[in-house]
């Protein structure tokens, strides 16, 4: 589904210029971009040493937005690569002055360009589209080429925790950081009905909930 573009989006985006960077896309190769360093300086973006934790696929921001509000002394960096979508998140931020979140507009193969290695201490993985098409599979965010990239941006002992809806995805993706080397620690195939202190709910959570899907939760460690 095409979905229309925001009105005065680049005005928009221009106005949460301080909370967010945005992709150089002059390179479509995300391959050779992501080989460029512009790295985001945490202490400096947000004024503090407090650890850093990533999302990515952000959405319009709900889970990173209260995620941040239950925990001010961490510092949350969001990621998404559709501008139209990511505004809302960014727009949220600003008028509930949260200050512990920013945002990066670009896709996850380029996140080594903005993000020092060995920075992060959890990476959010929910709902990620999970592409069931054969031909996509590179494609999903748990695929382990996305895996090692992660691997590379998470400190020692750094997490990884998903959330899906999708069966078949939750399959994959369990082989696959057990293919990349991570170690599960954590496997729930019924969320709904064992919640996790402190997990908050994402809008497509809430969607797939009311419709009955069952929600998964992993978390693997590097
Ligand atoms: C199904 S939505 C889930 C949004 C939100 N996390 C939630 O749970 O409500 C998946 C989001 O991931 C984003 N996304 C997909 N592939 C991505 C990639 N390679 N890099 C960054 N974001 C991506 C999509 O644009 C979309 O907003």
């Amino acid at each position: 589904m095409r979905m229309h573009k925001k009105g005065h989006l680049e005005e928009r985006l221009e106005a949460c210029a301080d909370i967010l960077t945005v992709a150089d896309l002059s390179d479509k190769n995300m391959k050779r971009s992501a080989l460029v360093k512009e790295y985001i300086c945490f202490d400096e973006i947000f004024g503090n040493a407090n650890p850093a934790r990533l999302e990515i696929g952000c959405g319009k921001g709900k889970f990173v937005c209260e995620t941040a509000k239950l925990n001010p002394y961490v510092n949350f960096i969001a990621c998404e690569k559709i501008s139209n979508v990511l505004i809302d998140a960014c727009e949220r931020v600003k008028a509930e002055n949260i200050k512990n979140v920013y945002f990066l507009n670009c896709a996850a193969e380029v996140l080594p360009r903005y993000i020092k290695p060995g920075s992060v201490e959890t990476i959010y993985l929910n709902f990620s589209n999970p592409l069931p098409k054969e031909g996509y599979k590179k494609q999903r965010l748990t695929h382990p080429r996305f895996l090692e990239t992660y691997r590379s941006l998470l400190k020692e002992g750094g997490r990884i925790i998903q959330k899906t809806d999708d069966g078949a995805f939750f399959a994959f993706s369990l082989e696959s950081y057990k293919q990349a080397g991570y170690k599960i620690t954590e496997v729930c195939e019924d969320l709904k009905n064992n919640p996790v202190a402190g997990d908050v709910e994402t809008e497509h959570e809430k969607m797939f909930k009311e419709r009955g899907k069952p929600i998964y939760r992993i978390v693997a460690e590097v």
